[in-house]
C-alpha cells in the first residue's frame, strides 16, 4: 500500500495502526479532532521513518466534514489506497439515562462517516481496480449488548456492511473488512464512562496487536477479523449455542454495574 488514510489517528487503535504502517514505509494522512496531536505524531513519523504525512484535523460528526475530507485529499493529489474507517466511541449505561445528543452523535461517527467516508473512497478503487477498506467493527457486533446499547447496534451495522461489501467487491480488485476488536488498551473506556469495575486493562489487548492481526487478515482476504485471542472467538460465537433471550439476559447481569 501507498497512501493510507486513517480517521481517528490521534489516539489508540487508529494511532497504532499509522505507527505500524508508517514503518512499513506507506505513507499517511491522518484524521481526528485533536490537530497538536496529530501534527506531533505526524513529525515523529516523517524523521523516524521517511514518509509523507499529512494531517487534516476534523470533526468527522460536522455536517460535511467527510465531503469535506475528501475534497481535500483530491487538492493534494493523493490517491488512497487503504481507508481505515476507525473513528469511534461508545457510551456506557442504561439507554434512558445517557444523554440523547451523544447517542446521535456515536451514530452520526460509528455509522454515517463510515458509510460516506466508503461510498467516497470505494468507488475510485473501483476504477483502479486496487485498494482496501478496514472498519473498525468491535466483538460487540456480534450480539446485543445492554448498557452498550447504542454501541453494539452500530457496530452490528458496521460488521454487517463490511461483509456484504467483501462480497460484493471479490472481482473489482477492492478488498474490504471488518475488524472486530475484543477490549483494547486506548481512551475507548474513560471516554465512554465506564466504571472502574468493568475497566480492567489487565483484559486489555495492546492496540498494536490488534493492529497486526487485522493486516494479516486483510493480505490472507479475509472479510472480517476478530483479535486479541481465543477469550474474544468464543465471545463472537456465543449467539450460536445460546437462544437470544438468554444470552442477552446473561449480558445484561454481566454488563451491568451494581
Ligand atoms: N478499545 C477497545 O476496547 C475497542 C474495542 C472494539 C472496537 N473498538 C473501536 O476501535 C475504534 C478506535 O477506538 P479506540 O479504542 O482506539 O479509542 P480512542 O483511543 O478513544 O480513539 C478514538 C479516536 O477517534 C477520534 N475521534 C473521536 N471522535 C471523533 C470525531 N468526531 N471526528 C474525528 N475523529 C474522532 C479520536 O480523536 P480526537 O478525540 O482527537 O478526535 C481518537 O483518535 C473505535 O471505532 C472503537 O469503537 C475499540
Amino acid at each position: 500500500m501507498n497512501n493510507a488514510l486513517i480517521t481517528g489517528a490521534s489516539e489508540g487503535i487508529g494511532k497504532a495502526f499509522a505507527q505500524e504502517l508508517a514503518s512499513r514505509k506507506t505513507n499517511l494522512v491522518l484524521v481526528a479532532r485533536s490537530a497538536d496531536k496529530l501534527q506531533a505524531l505526524a513529525k515523529q513519523l516523517q524523521e523516524q521513518e521517511q514518509i509523507t504525512v499529512e494531517v487534516i484535523p476534523l470533526d468527522l460528526t460536522a455536517p460535511g466534514a467527510c465531503q469535506q475530507l475528501y475534497q481535500r485529499v483530491s487538492e493534494l493529489g493523493i490517491e488512497i489506497d487503504l481507508l481505515i474507517n476507525n473513528a469511534g466511541f461508545g457510551d456506557y449505561g442504561a439507554f434512558a439515562t445517557r444523554k440523547l445528543a451523544k447517542q446521535l452523535e456515536m451514530i452520526q461517527l460509528n455509522i454515517t462517516a463510515v458509510v460516506e467516508l466508503t461510498y467516497l473512497f470505494l468507488r475510485e478503487m473501483q476504477q483502479r481496480q486496487q485498494g482496501a477498506i478496514l472498519n473498525i467493527s468491535s466483538i460487540a457486533g456480534f450480539q446485543p449488548l445492554p448498557y452498550l446499547s447504542t454501541y453494539a447496534a452500530t457496530k452490528a451495522f458496521v460488521l454487517s456492511f463490511s461483509e456484504s461489501l467483501w462480497a460484493e467487491n471479490r472481482s473489482t480488485g477492492v478488498k474490504i473488512m471488518a475488524v472486530c476488536p475484543g477490549p483494547t488498551e486506548s481512551n475507548f473506556s474513560q471516554v465512554a464512562e465506564f466504571p472502574q469495575s468493568n475497566n480492567s486493562p489487565s483484559k486489555a489487548t495492546p492496540a498494536i496487536q490488534v493492529v497486526k492481526e487485522a493486516l494479516q487478515a486483510l493480505e490472507n482476504n479475509q472479510s472480517t477479523v476478530v483479535t486479541g485471542g481465543f477469550a474474544n472467538q468464543v465471545i463472537v460465537n456465543l449467539p450460536r449455542f445460546f437462544p437470544r433471550e438468554t444470552l442477552v439476559n446473561l449480558l445484561e447481569k454481566q454488563f451491568r454495574s451494581n
